[in-house]
């Protein structure tokens, strides 16, 4: 066992995996957790631990307090403490605003954004009594500029980026760093179905982001930014300058 522990939601694959594995590089030992597929998520513990660290993967539903509340508490009573959380899980439930139903909204919402209070606020106790800790939490560049059919996600993203801001000023004297990350587009399963050629013209770096592209800004934030809280950075190959 090393000495510090990172939880990254939603980990069992993509963006999540890739921060998982970038922290496991920088000598963390993980906990994972994912909704639905077991398989992935053990063959993402193994590949953590190939890299020589520990790693456990939780289920639970993020968008559900009892489930998180029941999780954090058994990792905190095994582990002891989380020096890192990446609150990573998220959704899409696209559809113009007049015809988005109620239930699209909510699940959004709930997954989205609620899903940082219900995880951040048992892991926040833990971090105050060490004095040390850091959330990343997964934004997205829709959060900052809106886009058209996506009124639930970037309301839900852009409600991520002022509960970082907010956390930030209120657990900063405990030694606690808040920051966000905000993607572009991203090549992993939540793109798959888009025709995504038709952006790269309007991309300075003229490519897709790559899950390693968003691990390597969240380590950064998480472990080697020690003077930065309350930032968002844009991950996007320069989309929205
Ligand atoms: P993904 O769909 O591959 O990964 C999302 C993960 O969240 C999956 O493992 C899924 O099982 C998990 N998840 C969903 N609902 C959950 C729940 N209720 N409880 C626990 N886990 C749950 O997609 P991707 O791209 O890796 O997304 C990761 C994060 O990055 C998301 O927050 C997404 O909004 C954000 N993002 C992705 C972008 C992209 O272009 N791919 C762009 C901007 C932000």
């Amino acid at each position: 066992m090393s000495e510090k522990l990172a939880l990254v939601t939603g980990a069992s694959r993509g963006i999540g995996k890739a921060c998982a594995l970038e922290l496991a590089k920088a000598g963390y030992d993980i906990i994972i957790n994912y909704v639905g597929n077991a398989e992935a998520a053990e063959k993402t513990v193994q590949e953590i631990k190939a890299l020589g660290v520990d790693a456990a993967a939780y289920k639970f539903d993020v968008s559900n307090k009892e489930e998180v509340d029941k999780s954090i508490a058994e990792i905190v009573e095994k582990y002891g403490r989380i020096d890192v959380l990446v609150n990573n899980a998220g959704i899409t439930r696209d559809g113009l605003f007049m015809r988005m139903s109620d239930e699209n909204w909510n699940a959004v919402i709930n997954t989205n954004l609620s899903s940082a209070f219900f995880v951040s606020q048992p892991v926040v106790k833990i971090m105050m009594k060490q004095r040390s800790g850091a959330i990343v939490n997964m934004a997205s560049v829709v959060g900052v500029s809106g886009n058209a059919g996506q009124a639930n996600y970037s309301a839900a993203k852009a409600g991520l980026i002022g509960l970082t801001k907010t956390l930030a000023k209120e657990l900063g004297s405990r030694g606690i760093r808040v920051n966000a990350v905000a993607p572009g587009f991203i090549n992993t399963d939540m793109t798959k179905d888009l025709d995504t050629s038709k952006f790269t013209d309007f991309i300075p770096l003229k490519r897709l982001g790559e899950p390693e592209d968003i691990a390597k800004a969240v380590k950064f934030l998480a472990v080697d930014a020690e003077y930065v809280t309350g930032q968002v950075l844009e991950v996007d190959g320069g989309l929205i300058i």
